[in-house]
């Protein structure tokens, strides 16, 4: 594999660029398998935070294709996936339940008891309750070990959408009308797509010791510059990951096309 070029802008954050998304996907999935094996080691789990999108599909491949050919095991592994729809079915093909099953539990060894992801099929009383008791279980568990990220073409991350507070903890959101046109081809129109969504926070995103966004292709350059040079800003709620001192940007030329770097 051909090795990305590294630059650290500040100590505090690392931006690694590759040829393509394929050998960064594979790049980010030897590091998390390196983490879970080196915790197994030590009779330790491992608390992976979990996206959704396109841009995490290639690592998940990445990973199954570690788990196959016996290179790692998830038997001891915590997930905590970022967001849902709400409300939706857990089994409806648009859930991120769906998805995270297609593209990863369903081919890994990790006990369905250790995957947790925002439930929308929730009642809307017991929302707020079941948004504690997702917060509560990260910590219990130790905190997560590692946040995977994508990023919305508008800075969100999971679906804190801009105008989100640094303080925001595990909660359920009005989604952004771009979002909501980014995701109507997967729902079949945009009148499909739900209004709102289940979400960890700004906060819980930054309370992972670690972070890693992931972002691929020229829809994402204009962004991902805004993110990283620009000011922290409520407005590109993935710029407050400059708060975090251990956050890795894996891109590909074209999403990295507008850096000053
Ligand atoms: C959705 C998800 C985000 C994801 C974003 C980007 O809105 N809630 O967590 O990062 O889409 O998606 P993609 O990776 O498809 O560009």
């Amino acid at each position: 594999m051909n090795e990305p070029i590294k630059h650290s802008i500040r100590e505090r954050f690392t931006v690694l660029i590759f040829d393509n998304k394929q050998s960064g996907s594979a790049y980010l999935s030897t590091i998390i398998c390196e983490l879970i094996n080196q915790n197994n080691q030590w009779d330790k789990h491992t608390c992976l935070g979990l996206a959704t999108g396109s841009s995490p599909i290639l690592f998940y491949a990445a990973l199954v294709k570690e788990y196959k050919s016996q290179n790692v095991s998830f038997e001891n592994v915590y997930s905590f996936n970022l967001d849902e729809y709400y409300p939706i079915q857990n089994n409806s093909p648009e859930s991120y339940h769906h998805f995270m099953n297609e593209h990863l539990f369903d081919h890994v060894d990790m006990p369905s008891d250790n995957i947790y992801i925002p439930d929308g099929e929730l009642p809307s009383d017991k929302v707020e309750e079941g948004c504690q008791k997702f917060e509560n279980r990260i910590k219990a568990l130790g905190g997560l070990d590692v946040q995977i990220l994508g990023i919305g073409r508008n800075g969100h991350i999971g679906f804190n959408e801009p105008g989100s507070s640094i303080e925001t903890t595990t909660r359920l959101v009005e989604i952004h009308e771009t979002t909501r046109r980014d995701a109507g081809g997967a729902f079949g129109n945009l009148e499909n797509v739900p209004h709102q969504a289940l979400t960890m926070g700004v906060q819980t995103i930054l309370s992972a010791k670690s972070i890693f966004l992931m972002a691929w292709g020229s829809g994402k350059a204009e962004i991902i510059k805004k993110a990283i040079e620009d000011n922290i800003t409520p407005e590109v709620p993935a710029s407050y990951l400059k708060n975090h001192n251990n956050v890795t940007y894996l891109l590909d030329q074209a999403a990295a096309a507008e850096l000053n770097i």
